[in-house]
């Protein structure tokens, strides 16, 4: 399977920097056996679509809404994703979830919505500190997961771990956590007839732990936030996974 590493650039990025970026990754800079991908804001996907495409990265966005068109001021359409150049969308981030109040069902909807018109979702799941000291961890995710019961699982889905008191803090998951984790997602996806689902880990990944977490049995890559926002940076991740994939 190939490991993706995909940049989730979250608000940040406005159009010189994202040119600037594109120009930094240089020529072909996907190494065999891994796939990368990049999630700007949506003003930034139809002027990254034609930049990214040559370089042989899939765009995705960070979120979407169910209904296909209409009036749902300020929303964006999956057709229109599609339309802007997208392969991935995220689906489930713990800021969408936390922030914006986002509910499992509401998740739901949107994977459907996503899968009806060919996206690939990218579903993020992922326990609270609390919830983790609590020993709550594999019943969070199990819960976050239910969302697939009765899903076509022909349908393509990469997941992503991203426990949330890892996301933006700088503390990792020790390898440890992650590859216990990991087995237990991949466990629960096998029952719910993914036995072959991807699964990233995300949660303060950077240049010098992503070679040790993508070494972990179970983690086929990784959804990185901010240490995406610069080429460099994102380019030594990707490195990172391709050595791990060796
Ligand atoms: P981080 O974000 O790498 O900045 O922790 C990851 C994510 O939220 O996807």
């Amino acid at each position: 399977m190939r490991r993706l590493v995909a940049g989730n650039w979250k608000m940040n990025g406005i159009l010189a920097e994202a040119m600037q970026f594109v120009e930094e990754l240089g020529d072909n800079p996907a190494p065999e056996h891994v796939e990368m991908a990049l999630m700007p804001p949506f003003t930034l996907l139809h002027p990254l679509k034609e930049a990214l495409s040559a370089k042989g990265i899939a765009l995705g966005a960070q979120n979407v809404y169910f209904e296909p068109k209409g009036a749902f001021t300020g929303s964006i359409s999956p057709l229109m994703l599609r339309d802007a150049g997208c392969h991935y969308v995220i689906l489930g981030h713990s800021e969408r979830r936390n922030i914006i109040g986002e509910t499992d069902d509401v998740i739901r909807t949107k994977l459907q919505a996503s899968w009806a018109t060919g996206l690939e979702p990218i579903l993020c799941i992922g326990e609270h500190l609390k919830e983790r000291e609590a020993g709550k961890t594999n019943a969070v995710l199990k819960r976050q997961l239910a969302i697939l019961e009765g899903t076509d699982s022909g349908l393509p889905l990469t997941v992503a771990y991203e426990p949330v008191w890892a996301i933006g803090t700088g503390h990792t998951a020790t390898t440890d956590q992650v590859t216990e984790t990991h087995a237990f997602i991949h466990e629960e996806l096998a029952r719910l007839g993914r036995p072959h689902c991807r699964v990233l880990y995300g949660g303060s990944v950077n240049p010098g732990n992503a070679e040790s977490l993508m070494a972990c049995p179970g983690v086929e890559g990784a959804l990185v936030g901010g240490a995406s926002l610069k080429a460099d940076s994102f380019m030594e991740i990707v490195q990172a996974a391709a050595r791990a994939a060796a």
